[in-house]
């Protein structure tokens, strides 16, 4: 089965050689084709290019059926990837909202049994079945608003089965949605109630009986712990990674984001995939993180959400280094997985260009979940994973419209959404 886009205004994030990810003064070049074409074939991107070097002939010579849709005024942008977020929940937290907003800081909720530990009693209560029905339809939502790929995190069940519960509802997600999916096993969440005061006790069972289990059923395809003041120690966290790496789950970690907690740090140290949150960066976590594989991302939803100091985003593009950005959706400090907005927070908060924002949260995302050989851009042999907007006027008004809905028509992996 074959689609033909013609007529499109802007076709946004072409490569003629798919990069890895893109880094510092790149970040603010994008590929853009106007004017342009561009051919799917079954779940794949075939070819694209200017409308003037379209060869009708030759793509209809086979007498194949093409499926032709005119994008007139409209522009094509690869589907968002979203490298981090703990979508499978049992319930809302909007309670926690309220105390938020009377003045109670994050570590004071969770010192009071709120937070995580709020949303793991629930999760423990709740069947596979209802976990699965209430992510379903988190997935259906961000589909809707344009992400094709998703990282998703236990961390929620902070007991053996609650956790590899949570772990199953992933595994079905990747199996019965059309979006890519990474899963990632996040014991390492916070101290569960009942270890209070035992937390080494509680790292021991990760170590000895969750990884092992994890790894066993194939659950993980990354390691998560949440390295930070009042959480996990980086002794703690270098311990679990090592663990996990021994089963070849490679780390992607929750750090810096109450204080410098050296997360950034033990997260190259063991090679991570990326190091998320990044509130606290000085010019020591800069500097590790240069040279490294690890992707620094930025979670704006959850600095907004939760009045935050803003992680400095400028510094690190200007020292050269790729940014990411991704939604955090959860319960608790980012109830929106809309990655469209997560743009506008970068341009108005961070100080991101709309090109810069393009980048961080398609192809460095989809690095930050190593998935940049399928998806993150519009490249020929990538996933036809993208979406047509509505008329507008150029790429720069996505993260300006900040709350319009642009997106027209999905494609997920080359079918129509
Ligand atoms: O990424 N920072 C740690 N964990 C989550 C919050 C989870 C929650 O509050 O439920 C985060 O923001
Ligand atoms: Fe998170």
């Amino acid at each position: 089965m074959k689609t033909l886009i013609i007529n499109i205004k802007q076709l946004i994030q072409v490569e003629e050689s798919p990069r890895q990810f893109v880094a510092g003064e790149a970040m603010a070049h994008l590929g853009i084709i106007s004017d342009a074409y561009l051919l799917v074939e079954d779940e794949r991107i075939a070819g694209f290019g200017p409308m003037k070097e379209l060869d009708t002939e030759a793509i209809y010579a086979h007498g194949d059926e093409i499926k032709e849709i005119d994008a007139s005024g409209r522009l094509v942008m690869p589907c968002y990837c979203d490298s981090h977020t703990h979508l499978v929940y049992a319930g809302s937290r909007e309670i926690e909202y309220i105390d938020k907003i009377r003045g109670l800081s994050y570590e004071e909720i969770a010192k009071r049994g709120g937070g995580i530990l709020n949303s793991a009693e629930r999760i423990r209560k709740a069947s596979e079945e209802e976990l699965f029905e209430a992510a379903f339809g988190r997935i259906q939502e961000i589909a809707g608003f344009g992400t094709g790929a998703v990282e998703i995190k236990s961390g929620y069940g902070l007991d053996t089965e609650s956790e590899l519960k949570m772990l199953r509802v992933i595994r079905r997600l990747k199996n019965e949605t059309p979006l890519l999916i990474k899963s990632t096993f996040l014991g390492a969440h916070a101290v569960p109630a009942e270890y209070k005061g035992r937390q080494t006790e509680y790292v021991n069972l990760i170590i000895n009986e969750m990884i092992p289990m994890v790894a066993n059923e194939e659950l993980a395809d990354y390691i998560d712990v949440f390295c930070d003041k009042g959480f996990f120690t980086v002794e703690d966290t270098d311990r679990m990674l090592n663990a996990g790496m021994k089963y070849g789950m490679r780390p992607k970690i929750h750090a810096n984001e109450l204080d410098y907690s050296g997360g950034v740090q033990v997260g190259v140290k063991y090679d991570a995939l990326s190091v998320d949150h990044l509130e606290y960066i000085g010019d020591e976590e800069i500097k590790s993180l240069m040279n490294s594989e690890t992707m620094p991302t930025v979670l704006p939803g959850a600095a907004f959400f939760l009045n935050m100091p803003y992680s400095p985003v400028r510094k690190m593009i200007d020292a050269g280094l790729p940014v990411a950005l991704a939604s955090d959706y959860n319960p608790g400090s980012s109830p929106s997985g809309n990655m469209k907005f997560i743009m506008s927070l970068g341009c108005i908060n961070y100080k991101m260009l709309p090109e810069e924002v393009v980048n961080a949260t398609t192809i460095n995302t989809a690095y930050a979940m190593g998935v940049q050989q399928e998806t993150g851009s519009i490249a020929v042999g990538k996933l036809a994973n993208f979406y047509i907007t509505t008329p507008l006027p150029g790429i720069e008004y996505l993260p300006y419209a900040y709350t319009a809905n642009v997106i027209e028509t999905i494609f997920l992996k080359g079918e129509q959404y």
